[in-house]
């Protein structure tokens, strides 16, 4: 798989790693697909695209909206040709325990982070099986990897991911069809002020960790290097990312340290 010149579907792309992923692939000669919700901050990422690539264009979408997603896909595909590479990257995080989260908060993660990545999938996955060429770029994290205290929604989402995209990756796999399922550990990106309490308020304040995540252009070129050299799946991130293979190899530590591991 390489990614220069391909048409790009980036969601969650008006900041972060999503904003991050369109700057190198505007740099790759791709043509770009820009979503999320807040056009201004859309076309900002999309100006700056535009001076290294000749086609940006944004279409503004809810992700928590599922039932509009049909319209969004169809909108793309119609207005900017077939999606060759798919970038499922926009989500919340979570900041709350299970016993005091409401129930309308695991609902909403789950709709923004796996559902909504199902609807679209859907929906452009024809056009992909009939051109036999498609790829899907999915950010998962390491919270696909394991749980971790606050995280339930979050964790559940990125775990369903990794279920959803690795079959998708053996149906598809005579059609051309392939996955790249991405688990960054701590980037530093402003996902923590945007990350839910138990009652849907946002965290509103840069976490410590967070503050000292991988820079996020460091991460989007990582991704871009993963995914041309046609890796299934890929880590991202500082020494967190051990915390995955110690829970491969030794889960009984892996337990231990999570318990001694001050969440925030
Ligand atoms: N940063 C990390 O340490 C880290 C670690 C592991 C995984 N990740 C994953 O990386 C992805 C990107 O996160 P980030 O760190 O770049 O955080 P971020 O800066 O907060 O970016 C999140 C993006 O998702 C979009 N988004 C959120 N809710 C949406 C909705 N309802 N509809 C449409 N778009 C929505 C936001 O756009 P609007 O607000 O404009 O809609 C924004 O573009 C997420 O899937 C996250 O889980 C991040």
């Amino acid at each position: 798989m390489n990614l220069q010149n391909k048409t790009i579907w980036i969601t969650g792309a008006s900041s972060g790693i999503g904003e991050a992923l369109a700057i190198e692939l505007a740099k790759e000669k791709c043509s770009l697909i820009l979503s999320a919700r807040r056009k201004e901050e859309l076309e900002r990422v999309q100006k700056i695209c535009l001076e290294y690539t000749t086609s940006c264009n944004i279409y503004t979408l809810d992700l928590s909206d599922i039932d509009s997603l049909d319209k969004a896909a169809e909108d793309v595909m119609n207005n900017f040709g077939p999606v060759q590479i798919m970038i499922h990257n926009g989500g919340i995080s979570q900041r709350s325990a299970v016993a005091e989260t409401n129930f309308s908060v695991d609902k909403r993660i789950m709709d923004v982070n796996f559902f909504s990545y199902v609807k679209l999938t859907k929906k452009i996955l024809p056009s992909m099986i009939k051109n036999k060429e498609g790829h899907f770029v999915v950010i998962s994290s390491v919270s696909g990897k394991f749980g971790f205290p606050l995280r339930s929604a979050y964790a559940a989402s990125k775990h369903a991911l990794h279920g959803f995209f690795d079959t998708l990756r053996f149906e598809e796999h005579a059609n051309n069809i392939g996955v790249t399922i991405v688990c960054p550990g701590r980037i530093k990106t402003n996902i923590s002020f945007h990350a839910l309490e138990k009652d849907g308020k946002p965290h509103g304040k840069m976490d410590d960790g967070q503050e000292q995540g991988i820079a996020v252009d460091v991460c989007a070129k990582k991704i871009i290097r993963g995914v041309n050299n046609g890796k299934n799946e890929i880590y991202i991130g500082g020494k967190e990312i051990l915390m995955v293979y110690i829970k491969r190899f030794f889960p009984g530590l892996f337990n231990w340290l999570v318990l001694k591991i001050k969440p925030t």
